[in-house]
């Protein structure tokens, strides 16, 4: 699992914190920024670190943003990306089990670190269970073929 990070200034030092988690958990990861002390827009490090898991670079992202919704909302706008803002740990669990979610987003300025160390932990264990959750991701799959044909 080699995962890709990236946060505006409002995700940083959740981010921060959860890449040490990741590091004493053993998880391959890279961070595609931000960088402490700046002040940038969510959209380019969300787009950057999206691009590498369509590019299959990566498996999955995992992004930061003040609320998680910014990030969610970019995520979203590429072919292949289920993005998920989640906040605890049902969502955390149920987006991954029913959603296959590939991009986990994270809001820096809502969560405690602990329940966000939690909700990442819960994201990376739990297996999507298919059946009549294959039938509705493809649905959402199918949608994003008919609307961004040229
Ligand atoms: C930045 O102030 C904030 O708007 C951003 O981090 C995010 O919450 C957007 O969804």
């Amino acid at each position: 699992m080699k995962l890709a990070l990236a946060s505006d200034h409002a995700g940083y030092e959740l981010k921060k914190q959860i890449m040490a988690y990741l590091k004493s958990a053993g998880v391959e990861f890279v961070d595609f920024g931000c960088g402490p002390g700046e002040s940038v827009d969510y959209v380019d490090y969300g787009a950057e670190a999206t691009r590498r898991v369509v590019s299959g670079e990566f498996d999955r992202a995992i992004l930061f943003c003040g609320t998680g919704i910014g990030m969610s909302v970019v995520a979203n706008k590429f072919p292949g990306i289920i993005a998920a803002v989640c906040w605890d740990e049902y969502t955390a669990t149920a987006s991954r089990t029913h959603n296959n979610a590939n991009v986990l987003c994270l809001g820096g300025r809502v969560l405690k670190p602990e329940l966000a160390v939690e909700i990442v932990r819960l994201w990376l264990e739990k297996q999507f269970e298919g059946g009549r959750h294959e039938r509705r991701v493809a649905k959402i799959h199918q949608l994003e073929k008919e609307n961004f044909k040229k």
